[in-house]
């Protein structure tokens, strides 16, 4: 059995190194470079589809457009997570950042464990910065090493982009923190309902395997999430 598995790495290996080399070349870019100053976003216009989002008329634009208040009202961590997430993106919130490749994001952590749970933007780098309390932060890299640190007010932290990540409030207090990501949209694969919480769900014998889980805990893990 381990000789036949390793047979098929070795055939995988190429495979992978090839894939690697034709992708390369993308995986350098981040969202598109605009061609003008700026196209802010019209929203009225729904049934156009392209990267990105319409163009304002620029004779209309004013500094409403390049302007968000989405941070202005606290936001109510009285949730399982204890966590408060506002978002500043391209669209209604900030149509100024159509085609800017940013979005900001601030997080409002409950004292003593305000949680945001292991997750991957698939298209974005994320730098975030703590303002308030402490937070714990971590991510996983391709080859399973694990870093991990405290941030404290002022201190800031790279999640390099598609790689797991999370945030745990580890201060007495509310903590409070602001992320930039390089992207307009992100996207956001949260793991544990991605996995378990899936329409439909991924067959019990999947995860089980990849796991190490029995029947009995995927079933229960999945209920959890909503799953049957
Ligand atoms: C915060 O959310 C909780 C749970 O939904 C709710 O009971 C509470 O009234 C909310 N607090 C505020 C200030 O909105």
């Amino acid at each position: 059995m381990a000789i036949r598995e390793l047979r098929c790495w070795e055939l995988l290996t190429p495979l992978v190194t090839a894939w690697i080399l034709i992708h390369a070349g993308a995986a350098f870019a981040a969202d598109a470079d605009p061609i003008f100053d700026y196209c802010v976003a019209d929203s009225t216009q729904s049934s156009i589809f392209f990267n990105g989002l319409p163009c304002k008329d620029p004779s209309t634009v004013t500094a409403a457009d390049f302007t968000s208040t989405a941070f202005r009202a606290p936001g109510n961590t009285s949730n399982p997570l204890g966590i408060a997430i506002a978002v500043a993106a391209a669209g209604p919130g900030l149509p100024g950042l159509n085609t800017q490749s940013l979005t900001l994001v601030r997080f409002e952590y409950a004292k003593d464990g305000g949680f945001v749970p292991l997750h991957i933007h698939p298209r974005a780098s994320e730098l975030i910065t703590v303002t308030k309390g402490a937070v714990q932060v971590g991510f996983i890299d391709s080859s399973n090493k694990f870093f991990s640190t405290t941030l404290y007010k002022g201190d800031s932290f790279l999640f390099p982009r598609g790689l797991i990540h999370y945030q745990l409030s580890v201060s007495s207090s509310p903590a409070k923190s602001y992320s930039s990501l390089n992207s307009q949209n992100p996207g956001i694969v949260l793991l544990p309902p991605n996995l378990f919480g899936s329409t439909p769900s991924i067959p019990d014998i999947v995860l089980e395997k990849s796991f190490s889980l029995s029947k009995d805990e995927v079933d229960r893990i999945k209920a959890s999430f909503g799953a049957s």
